[in-house]
């Protein structure tokens, strides 16, 4: 070979190297920007659900409680569809026209005892009890639970013909709980911040409620003192038996959870959004209480089906957690099921509600807040 052929190959060799080497450090490049990235999205508040919210679970088995909110509504007030507490009234006469909802009945509440519609064409008994004449204390099937509300006899009728097949705690304990009720009427806005801190479609936080004492984890995710301690030994006991966990989405504002709300509205639509996201001072995630929790996967969407989920499902309530948005409760709640979705309500009640076989945060504040056994 002459010496300008091997000169040439030797310059080839030289070029190769250069270009494997650019190459090399530019998927370094990249890995590394890759990498802040994720973290900047894990660590940025509210983002967790960014991640994983703009893909929810769909279809899953809510339907009825969100049907009867009125899609129509969100044509009127778009913008302002975060804004429940003046929303709820809108959403009032929307159901009063979408003609699904019978339970309603009275359109706006306050007319329940001359709402004659659902029990007057339930006058022959309801099928469970034969209790129906509440109005002439026919209603015993309903007193007889320590819950028991006199001035809701009627609505227990109603929603007794509704659901002819429910036992009658369960229809005291819902009414009671204003299941009976469309979602976001009859808007009650909190103004006892003890705890248990309950929070959902009939019930808002007023605007600029902050939590008092919120913290940071090493993670930069805000959260209750008293949270915080519970997630973190939560999370330790997750990683000793083998599995990772961690928050994605703690604390948010009520302003950010008006945005993130209208962003599912444009994106989805209002029916649907509600589905899966809370109102603006609806959301539990202003409480400082909840958490929604990752695995592996890095998503919430991802965490649904995996031994995480599944971990947390089962242990959740020793470290004072539960997960608020289950198959099983979603008619109480009208969200789809989130199992990332954790709230702090303290080993106590936890506890509790698991031991008694108690599915809702509402049914126990029905039973163990609003009234207690024995009263
Ligand atoms: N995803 C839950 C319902 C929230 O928005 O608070
Ligand atoms: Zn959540």
């Amino acid at each position: 070979m002459s010496a300008r052929r091997r000169k040439a190959r030797l310059n080839f060799g030289r070029l190769l190297m250069a270009l494997v080497f650019v190459l090399l450090i530019a998927f370094i490049f990249y890995k590394f920007t890759q990498s802040v990235y994720d973290d900047f999205i894990e660590k940025r508040d509210g983002a967790g659900d960014l991640v994983s919210q703009d893909a929810p679970p769909r279809g899953a088995p809510d339907g009825g409680v969100d049907s009867a909110d009125g899609g129509t509504d969100g044509a009127g007030d778009g913008t302002d569809g975060a804004d429940s507490g003046t929303d709820g009234a809108g959403s009032g006469t929307d159901s009063a026209g979408d003609g699904t909802d019978s339970v309603d009945g009275s359109t706006d509440g306050a007319g329940c005892g001359t709402d004659g519609a659902g029990v007057g064409t339930d006058g022959a008994g309801d099928g469970t009890d034969g209790a129906d004449g509440s109005t002439d204390g026919a209603g015993a099937a309903f007193e007889g639970f320590y819950y028991f509300e006199a001035d809701k006899a009627d609505r227990y009728a109603a929603y007794a013909a509704q659901n002819p097949e429910m036992p009658p705690g369960d229809v005291v304990w819902r009414v009671n709980a204003d299941v009976d009720r469309p979602p976001y009427t009859d808007v009650a806005t909190i103004t006892d911040f003890s705890h248990p801190l309950m929070v959902n479609k009939h019930r808002r936080l007023p605007d600029g409620f902050e939590p008092a004492g919120l913290v940071e984890t090493s993670s930069g995710q805000r959260m209750t003192q008293d949270t915080k301690t519970a997630y973190e030994a939560m999370r330790d006991a997750a990683s000793a038996a083998g599995f990772r966990i961690s928050a994605a989405s703690s604390y948010r504002t009520i302003e950010y959870q008006k945005g993130l709300y209208n962003r599912y509205v444009t994106q989805d639509g209002r029916e649907a959004a509600d589905t899966y996201s809370a109102r603006a001072g609806h959301s539990e995630h202003h409480t400082g209480t909840t958490i929604d929790l990752i695995g592996p996967a890095g998503t919430l969407r991802g965490f649904v089906g995996t031994p995480e989920a599944a971990w947390v499902a089962e242990n959740a309530h020793i470290y004072g957690f539960i997960v608020r948005y289950t198959e099983e409760n979603s008619d109480v709640t009208g969200y789809t099921p989130e199992p990332w979705h954790v709230t702090w309500v303290g080993a106590d009640i936890a506890g509790a509600m698991r031991s008694e076989g108690i599915g809702s945060l509402e049914e126990y504040v029905v039973k163990h807040v609003d009234h207690r056994p024995g009263e």
